[in-house]
């Protein structure tokens, strides 16, 4: 076996701001097809979200956001009023392994029972409430209510949903459940909803982006130039600009990103669920930044570079290097390395030295500084596309870019060395961006619809 140096490592998770521009134009190259022929034709999907309008602050009304990301799943009950901070009641779950990995009704009706349970406890059952739902899997769709998943990602395995109507599924899992009066008015992606909620609450967004489990962005594209999913779309949809949900996680899945691709990249996506499936999720997000870290340090161990060749059962052990380790390890400053010490009892190393930790730190860092210029490069090339104002706002969420200490700011600095001369930008970070966002669209709807009454 080839033996690895922290040198050598560097050099392979290195990209030089010349890849990035070229990974830019490839991404480019692929959202104009995506536009235009959708994925059979691009690696990068361009789905229309039909969400008729962002919101103009007179939105009002009490709504249920439902949300279902990488981990967790959120029931909130939102009070919309125009000029007061949005109020929320909320219910808070991580999805055990078996709803998110059985078969589909198991899963939707996990969904529909902690949507249930939350109505009866607050009361509320029986008022017919209006229902925003945020999914954050790839869906096609023919109209707010209408989305058939394509293919799910970030590992989700529930079989019996790839093509089905999820919209249709919950609302039949929420009638067998049979205890609340609801009706679903908006499915929406994760990153749609980002969007929309920062645009209530900054009065501007250009970009909606999450780095989380996984990572996706949106953004307001013109009609016109929308071609792929708009065939069966009814008039209603046809205003001048929509919320193009990207899907960019899948760029390099047809090897288009090979020039990226380290040796620890091609194991991950092997040993992953969906080999071949959002390769650029795998690159950036934080289901695998814990795994591609953890595949290096066993590597740098096999060379004897780190822990003097004694790696622990766990560090071998696929999965149990999780990306909280990674900010946690960054997180630590001043010397006393406390959360790092923390981590080595925690994987079972009981022999280290001193620069060993500092090896460990920055492997976290060189893993983590590749996924955040990736990302950044993503970012950079949307802006890049869209309108030829000079500010724009890009709206962040996502528990990866949150938790991270030097994310944000590795991120703000990539974006400005790959913008196009005379563009600025603002980062905003959302709190709560999908489950806000689901609320107001489905006030959207219902404002939208009583003005056409
Ligand atoms: C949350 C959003 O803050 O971030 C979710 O409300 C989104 O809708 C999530 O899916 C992404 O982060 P993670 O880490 O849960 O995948
Ligand atoms: C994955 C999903 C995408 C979602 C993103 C962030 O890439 O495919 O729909 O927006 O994760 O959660």
């Amino acid at each position: 076996e080839e033996s690895i140096s922290l040198e050598s490592v560097m050099a392979e998770f290195k990209l030089s701001n010349n890849t990035l521009k070229r990974m830019m134009s490839h991404m480019s190259d692929n959202m104009d097809r995506g536009l235009e022929k959708g994925l059979p034709g691009s690696t990068i999907a361009m789905l229309p979200s039909f969400v008729p309008e962002l919101p103009d602050g007179t939105e009002r009304g009490t709504y249920v956001a439902m949300d279902l990301g990488g981990t967790n799943l959120r029931v909130m009950i939102m009070h919309i009023e125009p000029g007061e901070p949005m109020r929320t009641k909320q219910f808070n779950t991580r999805i055990p392994d078996k709803a998110m990995h059985g078969s589909g009704s198991q899963l939707f009706d996990y969904i529909a029972k902690a949507l249930c349970d939350f109505l009866v406890e607050k009361d509320l059952a029986d008022q017919d409430l209006p229902v925003g739902f945020t999914f954050s899997y790839p869906c096609n769709q023919t109209g707010l209510r209408s989305a058939t998943l394509l293919r799910w990602t970030k590992g989700v395995t529930a079989t019996g949903v790839v093509g089905k109507d999820v919209v249709q599924m919950l609302e039949e899992a929420i009638k067998r459940d049979g205890r609340a009066k609801v009706e679903i008015v908006a499915l929406i992606n994760d990153t749609v909803g980002t969007m929309v909620a920062a645009a209530y609450e900054s009065g501007q967004c250009d970009l909606g982006v999450i780095i989380g489990t996984g990572t996706n962005a949106s953004y307001l594209e013109d009609t016109k130039k929308i071609v792929y999913g708009m065939q069966n779309a009814d008039d209603d949809y046809l205003h001048s600009q929509m919320i193009i949900d990207t899907e960019w996680g899948g760029f390099g899945d047809r090897n288009e990103a090979e020039y990226i691709i380290t040796q620890y990249d091609k194991i991950i996506d092997k040993r992953s669920d969906h080999p071949g499936v959002n390769t650029f999720d795998k690159l950036v997000a934080g289901m695998c930044m814990g795994e591609l870290v953890r595949l290096v340090l066993e590597k740098l161990c096999t060379s004897k570079v780190l822990f003097n060749g004694n790696a622990s059962k766990l560090l071998k052990t696929p999965g149990k290097f999780p990306t909280k380790y990674i900010s946690e390890i960054l997180h630590d400053e001043g010397g006393s390395y406390t959360n790092t010490r923390q981590i080595m009892d925690e994987l079972g190393i009981e022999d280290f030295t001193f620069s060993d930790m500092l090896l460990l730190r920055e492997v976290c860092m060189v893993v983590s500084r590749r996924s955040a210029n990736l990302a950044a490069a993503a970012i950079a090339c949307v802006l890049n596309r869209v309108s030829k104002k000079n500010l724009l706002t890009v709206a962040i969420d996502g528990s990866t870019y949150k938790y991270h200490p030097f994310f944000d700011h590795w991120v703000t600095e990539k974006v400005k060395e790959l913008l196009d001369p005379g563009k600025e930008f603002k980062i905003v970070q959302t709190g709560d961006g999908s489950g806000k966002g689901a609320a107001l669209i489905a006030a959207i709807v219902f404002r939208v619809k009583k003005a056409e009454e």
